[in-house]
């Protein structure tokens, strides 16, 4: 499994209110305790920090408040050591405006780095070239007086996009790549992977005519001019091969778009990513039928012998507890660890975390500054990670960079003594998923739901469990089922429990049955 962290919100070492790496480092223990096997880091590099990171003025530098390159060789060494690796956010489609390649570029039209970026003529009327719209609000064209162009920008217009057409922008990018591979990181997630490149006729994006107006503005366009170009994924195929160059690493995307579209992502000859994040889980109806539908669905779009992952968390997410309750969260839990593929959660997710509250003059995320009113705000999700019940949960001595009321008594130190806790779920499920290699690599293979319950099966030629998954708050049966005995409940509470035939899963239930 993949366990993102976000530095700034994991565990603050020096009282300044922001997660570090030392801090991470000081967590090490708790993260051996869970049983994770991998971490991503989501960015700590240079940045002026406007989007979480995510705008970044220098790729190969750790910017001073998250700590030093010598910090981070220390955690990620120390990481490795103690059996877990270390992958870091690769953010390909833009950097900060401060990024000495964009102050170069900006800097006249003339500048050897004017085509790192992608600057445009207004259109013949004299506005932006095209109704290209910002994820972040607006158009997504800046005016850039001192040269008289616009500039592009699917993000921030602090963020502005790299022009990946240009040649020498893809060498630079793979130098990064393998600066942070010769340090010994074990892969990367690529940021924004579907829009790295744009249509090059700068055509108009047609209105989506099902979103409707209750949609964020940006999203009542469909993207098909400014995201998932083909160049982009040839480009995706370049940064495999640099990837490649070095041994086991691993490459996963950020991949836009409806699950028909994730197979793509894959490369068929010349490959891709590894694995392209798939979010289906958090975007289904969440009843038996539906997942059934949705776990179909998605394995049939990607390509045979393509390794699956099911992500239930991450950065930009709702957190799953507070939209499906603490009961169910712990049926999500025993799904996405018990099909096959790779589960990536989001640091907090194990502690059953719900969203934060954050009020309006503490508002940190750019989504909510400037398209409020859309629910588009991913504070709630960032809010520091709680470890006891001492001021500030043990995140910092400091004040908190998010405010961290309103996240309830859910703590690792307090759900660590609790024996039946979700975090003790999430632990022996990773540690069942880790003995038993037909939960782990074994094969899949649905059952048909009844009565409300989601059941599949894993399997290798010696073993075979099935998971029952009970999607109601009410008791339900469980029919033809064979002959075994259930190793694990999501309620933690039964040890080696006989089954055959029948077996009625209490309200909320989940139970990994090993069959005879
Ligand atoms: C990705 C990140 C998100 C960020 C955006 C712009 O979608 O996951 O957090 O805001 O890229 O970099």
């Amino acid at each position: 499994m993949i366990y993102e962290i976000a530095p700034i919100s994991f565990q603050d070492s020096d009282g300044d209110g922001k997660g570090d790496l030392k801090g991470i480092e000081s967590r090490i223990d708790y993260l051996c305790w869970l049983g994770i096997d991998v971490v991503w880091l989501s960015p700590f590099f240079v940045s002026p920090m406007l989007d979480f990171g995510y705008d970044i003025a220098d790729y190969c530098a750790v910017d001073p408040a998250f700590g030093t390159m010598e910090d981070f060789d220390r955690l990620s060494e120390t990481l490795r050591r103690r059996g877990i690796r270390v992958i870091l956010d690769f953010v390909p489609n833009h950097t900060s405006d401060q990024h000495p390649w964009f102050v170069e570029s900006r800097s006249s039209r003339n500048s050897a780095k004017r085509d790192w970026y992608v600057w445009s003529e207004p259109s013949v009327s004299g506005g932006p070239p095209n109704n290209w719209l910002s994820r972040f609000g607006g158009s997504a064209w800046c005016w850039d007086e001192a040269t008289d162009q616009y500039y592009y920008h699917a993000f921030l217009k602090e963020q502005p996009d790299l022009n990946w057409r240009n040649p020498e922008v893809r060498a630079v990018m793979a130098e990064v790549l393998r600066f942070w591979m010769r340090r010994g990181v074990d892969g990367f997630r690529i940021d924004a992977s579907a829009v790295l490149a744009e249509d090059h006729l700068l055509r108009d994006d047609p209105v989506d005519p099902e979103a409707g107006d209750t949609k964020p503005p940006p999203q009542r366009l469909k993207h098909v001019f400014s995201d998932d170009r083909p160049e982009s994924l040839g480009y995706l195929e370049e940064v495999r091969q640099v990837v490649d160059e070095f041994e086991h690493r691993v490459l996963c995307g950020e991949v836009q778009g409806k699950i028909d579209r994730i197979g793509n992502f894959y490369g068929n000859a010349r490959p891709r990513l590894h694995l392209p994040l798939n979010f289906a889980l958090l975007d289904s109806p969440w009843d038996a039928l539906s997942l059934q539908g949705t776990i179909d669905a998605y394995l049939n779009a990607i390509p045979e012998g393509a390794w699956p992952d099911w992500v239930i968390g991450g950065h930009d997410k709702q957190r799953v507890a507070g939209k499906m309750g603490q009961a169910q969260a712990r049926i999500l839990a025993m799904l996405s660890l018990t099909l096959r593929g790779t589960p990536f959660f989001f640091a907090g997710d194990e502690l059953g975390r719900e969203p934060g509250e954050i009020p309006k003059d503490a508002v940190q995320d750019v989504f909510e500054k400037l398209v409020p009113g859309y629910g588009l705000n991913r504070d709630p999700e960032r809010v520091p990670m709680a470890w006891d019940g001492s001021q500030h949960h043990g995140f910092t001595t400091g004040e908190p960079w998010l405010p961290m009321k309103g996240i309830g008594t859910r703590n690792v130190a307090d759900l660590q003594k609790q024996d039946r806790s979700i975090l003790h779920l999430y632990r022996e499920l990773i540690r069942i998923r880790k003995k038993a290699p037909a939960l782990c690599t074994g094969d899949y293979r649905p059952l048909r739901s009844r009565n409300d319950i989601l059941a599949y099966e894993r399997f290798t030629d010696t073993d075979r469990f099935t998971i029952a998954l009970n999607l109601t708050h009410e008791g339900r049966l469980l029919e033809q089922i064979g002959k075994g005995s259930i190793v694990l409940s999501t309620r933690l509470d039964r040890t080696t429990v006989p089954v055959s035939g029948q077996h009625l899963l209490r309200p909320d239930e989940g139970i990994i049955i090993q069959m005879d």
